[in-house]
């Protein structure tokens, strides 16, 4: 090891290295790492967090040790093949240190944030060479168990997170795995947190020992220069509660400009779209509609979805279906119904000549080769294109396109669909801000989306937690398992609200019934129950499928989520204002609790109710874990005082277990 004699004069930084800290690495050195050398120690001034950067005895690896206020490590990270089994030097620099082998291998450690409860590190490598690798891995727990938190939207969700499983997994919006949204952001109950930067290539590995995290130049990043960034921030907390939501504040982002209308959280969104699929025209949509309002059912939004289009792209609508439009918008709306229609950013090569003027005007994503071929699920195999949204002509062009049809035919509002990076074609050529390709344009869509108000929906996301639209989970199937079925939906709440994504429209109710899944009555009723103190509840199977009884329990549910709107509402201000989340698990009421850091089937609403719904085929009762507090039962005078387990909480059919807890001051 060598020290710059530099590195005295650097005191601007609050680090210091005096005699007692120099007895503390001692001390540490005898108690945990045998001979490990420590090369640098990095003090925050507000608080008794600090790192270590250490070199191991065992395989001369370099090791970054985060420490906690009670002097315990909360997260290890191993970091790469940049300095193997060198000696590093280190240098003071402002705020930090370099650590360094040559000029062309080093790493910047910076501290962002010093706060009493919150502190911060920024972790910087530029690498000017394609044949570079950077791997820096994290192991997952030691000794003691530790829960994570964060990571990606996933078909087959995982909670807590260490429970998946990756191989060379690039970390973008993907079509594959419902991978829509995907922030670098990963937490764990040692009150530690990582949060990898957007333009890093970065792709994962993961298995039960440790996540590791890879930057590199390949596809599907771009790979056409030699430069790219390693940049992450990592930091701990005095409690995860606090970490999380220091990190929404000053890092992931918060809804800013305001929330989704407030219609579509009260009342339910009706989509044709598992009823009719692409067979739809004016009459089964205004049956469709009909039928709603005659069965009574309250309402806000209707979306007609898929194919109105006279074909895919055109963006014209198809007259032999929807010959009079207008009136049929006319009659939703005095219906009361928000009237929607579906949209995609596609353009399929049949749908003439509208494909071969996107292509003239340059409209239209471009591989690296020319070709702008790619495919879609109502294309087929390169029989498509996609709209280039990281182009301003294409975007207004597209933009002014959508509020043709507002204008023409009384449409209020757009469900857009699709987004991820993985439908453009393979190593698509963007003109601008290369080192966030091709995710630029997955951003530019959203944005776009949103400028058309706050009564639509989105599907993806990329640092775009600020906007005031409804996201939705990818498309569900209609299974109870947790390979994408109803086992799925609360962990992809947890997911969604962890990655900053607070306004979310779980998927439809049942699921979409792809292939011969069937939507049964007893799934419907517990997908609805899942569903009703999550913000915003999705109808698109019929309730009227099924027995007569399942119409009043269908109600029955609508009015409970609707009693408690003004309390989703509460949050969604509370997520603006503080960047809370909406929906949390059990332990953000017990955040020490191990129990409570793992339940994956149960979840709260804000801190004041707690829901246990049934997600069992066949289950007429089920266990529930009643955190710290008083908790009324919602369907009956009991209340419970937590933490304790309720063993068989009886739940027939018509029956959602729910708590609302007692404020200590409505105790007198
Ligand atoms: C509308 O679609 C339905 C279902 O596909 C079909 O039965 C009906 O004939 C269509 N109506 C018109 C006017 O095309
Ligand atoms: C409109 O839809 C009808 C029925 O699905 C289809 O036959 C026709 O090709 C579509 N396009 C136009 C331009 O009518
Ligand atoms: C262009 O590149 C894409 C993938 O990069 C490939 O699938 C396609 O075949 C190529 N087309 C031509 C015309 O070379
Ligand atoms: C639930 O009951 C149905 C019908 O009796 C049966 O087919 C299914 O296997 C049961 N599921 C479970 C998880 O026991």
């Amino acid at each position: 090891m060598q020290i710059d004699p530099a590195s005295k004069g650097f005191l601007a930084v609050f680090i210091t290295v005096i005699v007692g800290t120099i007895a503390f690495f001692i001390a540490s050195i005898f108690l945990d790492f045998g001979s490990n050398l420590v090369v640098q120690e990095i003090k925050f001034e507000n608080s008794n967090f600090h790192v270590d950067i250490k070199r191991l005895e065992s395989d001369k690896r370099y090791v970054i040790q985060v420490f906690n206020d009670k002097e315990a490590i909360a997260q290890e990270i191993y970091f790469g093949n940049d300095f193997g089994d060198k000696t590093v030097q280190v240098e003071a620099i402002d705020n930090g240190y370099k650590i360094f082998t040559t000029s062309s291998n080093e790493m910047f450690l910076t501290i962002d944030k010093d706060e009493k409860n919150f502190a911060s590190l920024k972790v910087k490598r530029r690498v000017e060479s394609k044949e570079k690798v950077l791997k820096d891995c994290l192991p997952l727990s030691n000794d003691e168990k530790v829960n994570w938190y964060g990571g990606p939207e996933q078909k087959n969700q995982k909670y807590p997170i260490q429970h998946f499983r990756f191989t060379d997994y690039a970390y973008i919006t993907k079509e594959l795995d419902s991978a829509g949204i995907m922030e670098r952001y990963w937490f764990s109950s040692r009150k530690f947190f990582i949060l990898i930067d957007y333009e890093t290539p970065l792709f994962i590995d993961q298995n039960e020992h440790q996540i590791c995290f890879t930057a590199k130049k390949e596809l599907p990043y771009y790979t056409h220069n030699n430069v790219y960034e390693f940049n992450y921030k990592i930091g701990v907390s005095t409690s995860m509660k606090e970490l999380h939501v220091s990190v929404i504040n000053k890092y992931l982002g918060k809804p800013k400009g305001g929330m989704p209308d407030e219609r579509l959280i009260r009342y339910p969104i009706w989509n044709t779209w598992v009823e009719f699929g692409r067979e739809i025209n004016e009459s089964t949509v205004e049956v469709f509609a009909q039928t709603i309002v005659d069965h009574g059912y309250t309402h806000s939004l209707i979306d007609i979805d898929d194919f109105w289009e006279d074909c895919y792209g055109s963006g014209i609508v198809n007259t032999t279906n929807f010959g009079n439009l207008k009136a049929l918008t006319s009659k939703l709306k005095s219906q009361g119904f928000i009237v929607g229609m579906w949209t995609h950013p596609f353009i399929n090569k049949n749908c003439q000549p509208y494909y071969d003027e996107a292509v003239a005007n340059n409209f239209l994503v471009k591989s690296h080769n020319g070709s702008t071929e790619t495919s879609w699920w109502n294309s087929g195999t390169n029989e498509a294109a996609h709209f280039d949204f990281a182009n301003p002509a294409a975007l207004s062009f597209y933009r002014r396109r959508l509020e043709a049809i507002q204008r023409d035919f009384g449409i209020d509002v757009f469900k857009f669909d699709a987004g991820e990076t993985s439908w453009y074609p393979t190593d698509p050529k963007f003109e601008r801000d290369l080192d966030i390709s091709p995710s630029q344009i997955t951003r530019a869509f959203v944005e776009m989306a949103a400028d058309f108000g706050n009564k639509l929906e989105i599907r993806v996301g990329w640092g775009t937690q600020n906007l005031h639209v409804l996201v939705r989970m990818l498309d569900f199937d209609s299974r109870w398992t947790a390979d994408n079925g109803l086992k799925s939906l609360i962990p992809t709440l947890f997911q969604f609200n962890f990655n900053g994504y607070v306004f979310v429209l779980p998927d439809m109710i049942g699921g979409n019934q792809y292939g011969a899944d069937v939507i049964t009555k007893e799934l419907f009723i517990r997908w609805l129950q899942a569903s009703t103190f999550m913000p915003s509840l999705q109808f698109s199977h019929a309730p009227w499928h099924f027995h007569e009884d399942t119409i009043a329990i269908t109600k029955k549910f609508i009015k409970l989520h609707a009693d408690h709107a003004d309390y989703i509402l509460e949050r969604f201000q509370l997520a603006i204002d503080k960047g809370e989340p909406v929906n949390v698990p059990v332990w953000w009421i017990d955040e020490d609790d191990y129990d409570a850091q793992t339940i994956d089937d149960q979840y709260l609403l804000g801190d004041k109710i707690l829901v246990a719904p049934v997600i069992m085929d066949n289950a007429t009762s089920r266990r529930i874990y009643i955190p710290s507090g008083k908790w009324q039962d919602g369907n009956s005078v009991t209340v419970y005082e937590g933490k304790m387990w309720i063993e068989d909480y009886p739940a027939p059919l018509d029956t959602l277990p729910y708590f609302i807890r007692i404020e200590e001051d409505e105790k007198q």
